[in-house]
Order: C-alpha cells, then structure tokens, then sequence
C-alpha cells in the first residue's frame, strides 16, 4: 500500500483554506511508501540507553514485534541505535522512525543539516516523524546559552520545508505548554502531528491530553513509567514499589510496568519505554494485551500526584511549562538536572 500523505496526517489542525491548499500540493508532491499508517502506539525508547547495548536492544524490539523506535541526535546514540535497524533487518516501511531536532540547531539554516545528521547516523532515507525537543533554543557552539534572536517559529517554518523537502513525513513539538502549542497552531502551514511530552500516572495532565485530541495531535507520552528512569528524583515511591500499582497488577495477572503501560494506551497516548534488556522489552510489548475497566480507569485517575520528572528549565534559565502541572520553579533549589 503507499501511503499518501494525507493532509489530514501533516494538518490536522484546521488551517485557513489558502494555507492548506498549499500544503496539500506540497506534502503529496512525493509519497514514501510506507505501510506503518498512523504512529504505533507503543515504541522503545532509547534516552540513557548504553551505546554499547542500544543496538541489540533495538535489534531484538524489532524482532519480537516492535514497529516503531523514539530516537534523539542529543541521545548520541543514533549511530548505534541505526546498527540496531539495519540488523533487524526490516524493511523501512514496517517501521517507524522519530527523531528531534536539539535545542542548538534552532536556527533555521541549521535545521536541515541536524535531521540529515540524524537520518544519517540512523541509517534511513527519511523520517516518520521529526520534533522540536523543546521549544527552547541555545546559540550554536555556546553551551546552554538561550538564543533570543531564534524564535519557535522560526523554527518551525524550517522545520516545515523537512516535510516538503520529503526527509520526514511529518513534525511534532516536545515539552511545549499550551500556549506554545496553541500559538503555533495559530501559525502553521503544515500543523504538528504529534506532542511528545512527560506524561504517566504520576503527572496524568488530562485536561491536556483531552485539549490535543480536541485539535487533532497525538500525544507520545514519555518516561511512562514515571519514576522508574533512574536519573529522576521526585521524593515519591518508586512507582514498581507503589502498593496501588502492585494491587493492580496483581488483580491483572500481570506486572506493574505492564499495567502502568496498558493505563497510557487505554487513555489514547502512544507509549514509549526504554529498555535495553530483553525481558522488559518483551514485557513491555505485553501491555497491549491488557484491558482496564471503567472503574480501574477511575481509581488510576486518583492516584495523580501531578509531579514532573523532567525539568531542566532551572538549568536553562527557562520556565517552562508554565500553564501545567508543576512548572518550572526558578526559585526551587532541587529541580532542573534532566533533559
Ligand atoms: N521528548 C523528550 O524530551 C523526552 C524526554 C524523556 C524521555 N523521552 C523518550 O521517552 C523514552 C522513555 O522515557 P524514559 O527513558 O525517561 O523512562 P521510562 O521508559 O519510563 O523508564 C525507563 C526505565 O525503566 C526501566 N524499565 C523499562 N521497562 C521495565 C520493566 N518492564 N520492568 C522494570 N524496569 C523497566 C528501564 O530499565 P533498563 O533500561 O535498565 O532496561 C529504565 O531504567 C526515552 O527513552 C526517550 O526515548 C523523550
């Protein structure tokens, strides 16, 4: 089957009809064929995976059914992550392939060089999904140091051309909040296809997991295991320890990553863990077999402890996510390490 790109898959959001005449001629000059469709909804994530161990575990995901891989250039780890595809030996257009673009290639005549880096090291002709990690851009070659000149949509013009240009299919935003996300809908020509951001039991954000489906972008929902990614320190019970999460895996005959996973897709988001042994890989891709009433889904919603993981505004000088659940503090001491 090809895969035409359908407006409604680069502009889900409404956008005035001039615009979106242009994009459907530009964004259906040239189809790649794919037989993925929509984004899987469930991925492995690759953030802190060892560069030494990410290739197998990217080789035995895709082997034992897994059809979709969340990548990142700042991971520095897609040069193995690519061995980990080229060894499973699929063909491209069983798979699906997301990378994002880091904070210091903001600037428009950066961005076409960090995706085909990107696309390089990943060893692919293109992407299904490109994402602006953060809506936060760094002067090349100076650290962290914010760039005010670059704005986000700057950015997101250049990052539009990626999809004329076919080098992805299509582009998502990271970590914005809903002002950001609004104000580029307001704006773009080619529209975000998918919001990654922190999402899990213990920052559920469902008012804003309901505001994206209401506009037409999916929501990938990152670190869904909430605290179980070692470098975060919240002060809460590692969730594998939580005495609601055991009950509930318990009374599913199953583990509390699987159920805590089968919570994300249940409520409509793509979940995206990481691993790099193979028995949690395995596990994990279990989650998809399990089913959750009505009334788990309601005791699951009470157990929201709206505390973010990562936060690494502090670092940057940033306040980000300012209309959600827990922002960015600039005055906190304890927070702003992760990325
Ligand atoms: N867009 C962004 O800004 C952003 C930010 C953060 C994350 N992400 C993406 O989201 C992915 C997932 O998030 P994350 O890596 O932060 O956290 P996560 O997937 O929620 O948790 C990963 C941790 O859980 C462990 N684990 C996985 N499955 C397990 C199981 N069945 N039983 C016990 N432990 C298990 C892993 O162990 P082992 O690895 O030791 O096997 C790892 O330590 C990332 O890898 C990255 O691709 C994106």
């Amino acid at each position: 089957m090809i895969f035409a790109r359908n407006p409604t898959i680069a502009t889900p959001f409404v956008a005035p009809l001039f615009t979106l005449l242009l994009s459907v001629v530009s964004v259906t000059a040239e189809n790649h064929v794919s037989r993925v469709g929509d984004i899987p909804e469930i991925g492995l994530g690759t953030w802190l995976s060892d560069r030494k161990k990410v290739a197998h575990a990217v080789e035995y995901a895709l082997d034992s059914g897994y059809n979709h891989i969340d990548a990142a250039l700042i991971y520095r780890n897609e040069d193995q992550t690519g061995k980990g595809i080229a060894l499973a030996g699929v063909n491209r257009e069983d798979i699906w392939v997301t990378s994002k673009l880091w904070n210091e290639h903001h600037r428009p005549d950066q961005v076409e060089a960090a995706i085909t880096k990107s696309i390089s090291d990943l060893g692919v002709d293109y992407l299904d999904l490109y994402l602006m990690h953060w809506p936060v851009a760094f002067v090349p070659g100076e650290g962290t140091k914010i760039d005010e000149e670059t704005s986000i949509f700057d950015t997101w013009r250049a990052m539009e051309d990626l999809v004329r240009a076919n080098l992805t299919r299509t582009i998502g935003i990271s970590n914005f909040a809903k002002k950001d996300v609004e104000d580029i809908l307001d704006m773009c020509n080619i529209c975000p296809y998918a919001h990654e951001f922190e999402t899990h039991p213990y920052l559920q954000q469902q008012d804003f997991v309901d505001f994206h489906k209401e506009v037409g972008i999916k929501v990938i929902a990152y670190s869904p295991l909430a605290n179980t990614n070692p470098t975060y320190h919240s002060g809460l019970k590692p969730i594998l320890q939580d005495s609601f999460w055991k009950y509930m895996a318990d009374k599913k005959e199953a583990t509390v990553p699987q159920v805590v996973l089968a919570w994300g897709l249940q409520r409509g988001t793509v979940v995206i863990p990481k691993s790099v042994h193979e028995q949690y890989i395995k596990e994990n891709l279990e989650a998809l077999d399990i089913k959750l009433t009505e009334d788990d889904m309601k005791a699951i919603a009470e157990q929201d402890k709206k505390t973010r993981m990562n936060d690494p505004g502090k670092s940057w000088g940033v306040k980000l996510f300012a209309d959600l659940d827990d922002p960015t503090d600039l005055d906190e001491n304890a927070k702003g390490k992760e990325l």
